[in-house]
């Protein structure tokens, strides 16, 4: 059977994971990821707080190891996420100079892999849920124009990366989306260098979006001017886990990723690609099995919907 990759790259877009750098000692994940992916994106080891253990230094070791996996299979890179409230560096406080090391932080980090990242995560979930700015150290330490100052200073580190601003719960048409367009619109009038919005797509089992309003969402930000990605899908499903709620996994799966690549989407990344290694269950208590391959990287139906989805012509 074709893979992913295969079936994807056939119609112009690249499927892909998160990769998590623990599961690169795992020859069975090495060689599922190798074989359905086209495109992957650290699942942690580029943030900021991993990056940099200590300060005044980056640690740039597991990322590598990442880049290298991906180069050696002929995959694009995201790099994920340069400024975001989660996951900054443990000895980072408001007592520093955020600005300045901020500013080192992304001139040293998007300069290293020029040329060999396709898209960065910029700016990720600086709008809060209830459309308001979020307040973190970043917005406290470096005003409200933080997220233009960030593109500029990106682009100049590597002028021809594609810069995304990344965020969950903006897939379909609600407040939180239409704040961000707002913004991105906002940034593209004053000529700031943004050129993708990333819909992470953590998508739950009993409360799927509306594919309609998918399909309006990813429209009216490609009529801004902006790429759409899909960058961390996955759809969590409650305890009892049951065959009947995997085939209705398969079917949002199925249903959003048409809507998005008939729309014009042409990165799809899920995060994670394999149950054995997923971020759910320790975080959302009570789901689990959210992604493609189960955790014996058998295919589900997840994977089915995935297949017919990516894997039919443009017409
Ligand atoms: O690496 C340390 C390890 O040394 C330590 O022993 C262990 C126990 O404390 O923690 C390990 O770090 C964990 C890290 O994942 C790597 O496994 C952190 O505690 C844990 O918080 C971190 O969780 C990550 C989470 O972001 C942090 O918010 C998840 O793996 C990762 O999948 C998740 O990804 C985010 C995206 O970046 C942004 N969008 C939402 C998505 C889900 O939260």
């Amino acid at each position: 059977m074709a893979s992913l990759r295969e079936l994807s790259e056939k119609r112009g877009v690249r499927f892909g994971c998160a990769v998590s750098v623990e599961a690169l000692d795992d020859p069975e994940y090495v060689e599922a990821v190798g074989r359905e992916c086209g495109i992957s994106v650290a699942e942690n080891a580029s943030k900021f707080g991993p990056l940099c253990p200590s300060q005044g230094s980056h640690d740039y070791s597991a990322f590598d190891r990442i880049v290298a996996f991906a180069e050696e299979r002929g995959m694009a890179l995201r790099g994920h996420a340069l400024v975001w409230h989660t996951q900054t560096p443990k000895w980072l406080g408001e007592d520093l100079p955020v600005r300045e090391i901020l500013a080192d932080h992304i001139e040293e980090t998007v300069g290293r892999y020029r040329g060999r990242i396709e898209s960065w995560d910029v700016v990720n979930e600086a709008v809060a849920d209830d459309a308001g700015m979020r307040d973190t150290i970043f917005l406290r330490s470096l005003g409200p124009d933080y997220l233009e100052w960030a593109f500029r200073i990106a682009h100049e580190a590597d002028p021809g990366c594609q810069l995304v601003y990344n965020d969950y719960s903006i897939d379909e048409v609600c407040p939180k989306s239409d704040r961000v367009y707002e913004l991105l619109s906002d940034l593209l009038g004053k000529g700031v260098p943004v050129h993708g919005v990333g819909l992470q797509a953590h998508l739950e089992l009993s409360n799927p979006p509306n594919m309609d309003s998918v399909r309006r969402n990813v429209r009216r930000f490609r009529d801004l001017g902006l790429q759409v990605l899909v960058t961390e899908m996955d759809v969590r499903i409650p305890e009892p886990f049951s065959q009947e709620k995997r085939e209705e996994q398969g079917r949002i799966y199925e249903e959003f990723v048409r809507a998005c690549v008939e729309e014009g989407v042409t990165r799809i990344l899920t995060w994670g690609l394999t149950d054995r290694y997923s971020w759910i269950p320790g975080f959302f208590q009570g789901t689990g099995e959210a992604l493609p391959l189960d955790s014996k990287m058998r295919t589900k139906p997840a994977f089915e919907g995935l297949t017919r989805a990516l894997g039919e012509s443009t017409g």
